[in-house]
């Protein structure tokens, strides 16, 4: 029997770990790319729920999962008692008693937080408001995977100080990198809430008010939606103050040559990025969203059994 571990942020898990979770993560994709069976979660159940819209993070759970040998409960608010104003205190009671595992994609970290306390199993984190650490996660696999170790290497954000800003500062913070960040005024990242539960270092991370600035030198270049999940009312303001942070060729050009694209998705051409550079050959988003599902299906495996000799 392992101790209950959750991830809910990026810092909840050591560099040390992290550096267990990539290496176990290669070795699953590799499994997976030669049709190698790989079931360490059989008769494990994963419970899913989202109360915000998904795509890469239903697939690559559920895909991954089944995977791994276990299977999953899809629900949503729509369909279950959670839109239907149960606590989430007796949600997490009653489905921590019947599955293994839980990831939830909610709108405030402070109720997946209340979730995880209440809840008997494994919790993780599937994009709130204030975080995205799967995505981080699969984003410096990625990076790993083509350039290797991301220690020392500087990335760009460029455009809001959202959920996925946020979760880069900690892991610049955790993993040895430096983080350029330029966001409109009005959209900047709060400090308090990147360093989140566990703190992060200060010196990880530097504003810049000219996006292209914040992109000299850089070895990657990502950025995000000008409008997150829950802030559509503000849509249109935020397409007026974030007009000058479209991550194009130019800004591309001032990073390093070899330098690398990404973006979570979805993604908006013409919006935060031109479409030569996310279709252009330094982009390796198709790379990135696949890997979540590798990096999830270490990330499983690890939550649920721990390290594998
Ligand atoms: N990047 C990401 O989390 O995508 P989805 O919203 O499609 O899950
Ligand atoms: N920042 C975006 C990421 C989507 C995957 C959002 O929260 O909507």
């Amino acid at each position: 029997m392992t101790t209950l571990k959750h991830y809910l942020q990026f810092t909840d898990l050591t560099a040390d770990e992290y550096a267990y979770l990539f290496e176990r993560a290669a070795l699953i994709k590799k499994k997976f790319k030669a049709y190698e069976k790989h079931h360490p979660l059989v008769d494990r159940t994963l419970a899913m729920i989202f109360e915000k819209a998904s795509t890469r993070t239903r697939v690559s759970f559920e895909a991954g999962m089944y995977q791994l040998g276990g299977s999953v409960v899809h629900l949503t608010t729509g369909d279950s008692q959670l839109g239907r104003a149960e606590p989430i205190e007796d949600s997490a009671k009653v489905i921590s008693r019947m599955t293994d595992l839980v990831m939830i994609r909610t709108y405030e970290q402070a109720k997946i937080e209340r979730f995880a306390a209440n809840s008997r199993v494994p919790v993780i984190n599937g994009l709130t408001n204030e975080y995205h650490p799967c995505q981080i996660l699969a984003d410096i696999f990625t990076y790993i995977e083509h350039r290797g170790s991301i220690q020392g290497k500087t990335v760009a954000w460029v455009g809001d100080g959202n959920n996925m800003a946020n979760t880069w500062l900690q892991a610049a913070s955790l993993l040895g990198f430096k983080v350029h960040v330029s966001t409109p005024r009005g959209y900047e990242v709060d400090e308090k809430l990147a360093a989140g539960a566990h703190g992060i270092n200060a010196e990880s991370y530097q504003f810049f008010s000219n996006p292209m600035e914040a992109c000299r030198g850089a070895d990657l270049v990502t950025t995000d939606v000008w409008t997150s999940m829950g802030y559509e009312a503000e849509n249109e303001a935020r397409k007026k103050a974030f007009a000058d942070w479209c991550v194009d060729t130019e800004m591309m050009a001032a990073a390093q040559p070899d330098a690398l694209f990404m973006h979570c998705l979805p993604a908006h051409r013409g919006e935060e990025v031109e479409a030569d550079v996310i279709d252009g050959p330094q982009s390796v988003v198709w790379d990135e969203a696949e890997n979540r599902m590798h990096v999830q299906k270490a990330l499983m495996e690890y939550l649920l059994l721990g390290r594998i000799a």
